[in-house]
């Protein structure tokens, strides 16, 4: 008998047995390494259901401070805030993004306030706040212009970090952004801050449900091509990861997620730095459409999906299941 060949080799004695199993396991999942996105909004003791996202709310500011302690006692690392602007409040320049009593500058004061043990991480783009939803500043031909718009997202950097971000993440996939917000952060010795750079963001369908849920998608003009990535394209991605390791940030991120499993292993095997992965709004969406018409098991493909963002080599997952899956992981 061959003990390199069948049967001298069975490859289902290590899966026979529970203990056997757990004690083989390649991969964990922790709820330390999950970050959860929260919708804002304005007003009073409200959760408001979004559509799209069902099971996702947003809340207002005074309901803040219970997530933060539920993310605490979830053992969740770090909340995502993502503000949703009323109407009157959305211009051409995005100018409330300046604003330091905005409502992501408010949400931050309120839940810094918590003493929690969990991170603020704020998005660092023009679209909650611009008229015609796009992350930038547009010429009058519609295109979204770079520097004027580095020049924005500097202040709109400052603005978060100054409220009590502990991380500020670019999404808007702007060039030398990065570097142009870790010089003002130092000059404002404000050295503690962590840029989470939105690395490697395709311009994706499945940014549908979140656009609705900040209120962006009836704002779009056009789409967001001419600076979001290509999803045929995995080189241009580890480009832009090292520019922005370059520029001085703390941790890259691939967005969106699932599609895109190849590119973070591609960042993870390269780069030293931490990469996380967006397991975005439509993906949110499509397990929870899928789950209510019966079709397959929440619980199982909610763990299943988070492990194989680990198992791909993701320190951590952007993910608005968060809470169920910190809580199905026993925390
Ligand atoms: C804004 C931003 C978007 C998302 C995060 N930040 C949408 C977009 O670029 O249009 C998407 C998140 C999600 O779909 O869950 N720059």
């Amino acid at each position: 008998m061959s003990i390199g060949e069948f049967p001298g080799t069975r490859m289902r004695r290590l899966r026979r047995a529970p203990w056997s199993r757990a004690m083989v396991a390649e991969t964990a999942l922790s709820p330390a390494d999950l970050i959860w996105p929260v919708f804002v909004r304005d007003g009073r003791d409200e959760a408001e259901p979004i559509a799209t996202m069902p099971g996702v709310f947003r809340h207002t500011v005074d309901r803040l401070p219970a997530l933060m302690r539920e993310a605490e006692a979830l053992g969740i690392p770090a909340i995502a805030l993502f503000p949703n602007t009323p109407g009157d409040k959305r211009s051409e320049d995005g100018g409330e993004a300046l604003n330091p009593d905005n409502l992501v500058c408010r949400a931050l004061k309120a839940m810094r306030d918590t003493g929690a043990n969990v991170g603020l991480l704020t998005d660092v783009a023009l679209d909650p706040y611009t008229s015609h939803g796009h992350d930038g500043l547009v010429d009058e031909a519609g295109y979204v212009v770079n520097d004027r718009t580095v020049d924005a997202l500097v202040g709109q950097a400052l603005n978060q970090a100054r409220a009590g971000a502990d991380i500020v993440a670019p999404s808007d996939m702007m060039d030398g952004r990065v570097a142009a917000i870790r010089r003002a952060l130092e000059a404002e010795s404000l050295h503690g801050v962590q840029i989470m750079a939105y690395s490697a963001k395709y311009a994706s369908g499945f940014y549908g449900p979140f656009r609705d849920a900040v209120g962006a998608g009836g704002y779009l003009k056009g789409d967001k091509k001419s600076y979001q990535m290509d999803p045929a394209n995995g080189r241009e991605a580890l480009r832009e990861v090292a520019l922005d390791i370059a520029e001085g940030a703390d941790s890259v991120m691939v967005k969106p997620g699932l599609p895109y499993l190849d590119i973070v292993r591609r960042v993870a095997e390269r780069f030293d730095v931490p990469v996380f992965a967006y397991c975005v709004s439509g993906e949110y969406a499509m397990v929870e459409a899928a789950a209510a018409a019966g079709m397959l098991e929440r619980e199982r493909v909610v763990l299943e999906l988070l492990t194989g963002f680990r198992r791909a080599g993701a320190s951590g997952v952007l993910t608005y299941h968060a809470p169920l899956a910190a809580r199905l992981l026993g925390a």
